[in-house]
């Protein structure tokens, strides 16, 4: 899918539940798929982790091509590794339509963006629980995506942390801030993912809240009514 459609394509389904695949049964990866297609999921988000900017790892782009080959799900990748700009080329092939970097491992966001873009695939800018919005404020004009994170990054499963919040507003109020996309991720669940809405989350990344239940689609159900129910 070329950039600009994936962008339009996620403005208008938004706010969306974006699976997070860390907790997934990789073992069974085709019909956790085929279970969250029949869920009516928009994308699927992809945690690639390389042990040196998280405290854990995943997987690299052989597992994004093996997932890109079971869907036609736009692949939102969020990239969490030092030196992110060596690999994108590798993720664009690998079949990601949407890279999100860190803002933390790179020294020039702005060149990242571009490069992304130069792929034709969307870029996300992430920033993590300790980083202040100011640091990303230059590239919100050029991304299509700001990904807060709402716990500190490397594991599935930790407590929603509200001062993502905030940050949501903030990067509203800045310059290219009400245009872009806005992704939490982190602690989303039944009982949090109101407040993110509340405060202009388009992309809501669930991990835990749908993978350790029995029912994917019934806890996606209930987490979007608690966003459309007034
Ligand atoms: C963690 C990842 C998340 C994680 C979210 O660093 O970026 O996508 O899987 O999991 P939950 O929803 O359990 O917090
Ligand atoms: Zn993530």
């Amino acid at each position: 899918m070329s950039r600009s459609d994936l962008v339009s394509s996620l403005r208008d389904v938004s706010p969306t539940i974006l699976p997070s695949m860390l907790m997934c049964d990789f073992g069974n990866l085709a019909s956790e798929i085929e279970t969250l297609e029949e869920a009516g999921v928009s994308a699927l988000h992809l945690d690639v982790m390389d042990g040196v900017y998280v405290p854990n790892f995943t997987y690299g782009m052989t597992i994004v091509a093996a997932i890109r080959k079971l869907t036609e799900l736009p692949l939102d990748v969020h990239l969490m590794m030092v030196s992110p700009e060596k690999y994108i080329p590798a993720f664009a092939d690998a079949g990601a339509d949407l890279i999100t970097f860190h803002v933390e491992t790179v020294d020039d966001p702005l060149a990242v963006v571009k490069q992304i873009h130069d792929q034709d695939v969307a870029a996300g800018v992430a920033i993590n629980l300790a980083t202040p919005v100011s640091e990303i404020a230059s590239v919100l004009p050029e991304a299509d995506m700001a990904l807060v994170m709402s716990i500190n990054a490397g594991f599935g499963g930790q407590a929603f942390n509200e001062s993502a919040l905030k940050k949501l507003d903030q990067i509203r109020s800045l310059p290219g801030g009400k245009d872009i996309l806005l992704q939490i991720d982190g602690g989303i669940n039944a009982s949090t993912i109101k407040s993110a809405t509340d405060h202009g989350t388009q992309l809501l990344v669930v991990g835990s809240a749908i993978f350790k239940q029995d029912d994917y689609g019934k806890a996606i159900e209930t987490m979007m009514s608690e966003v459309t129910s007034s």
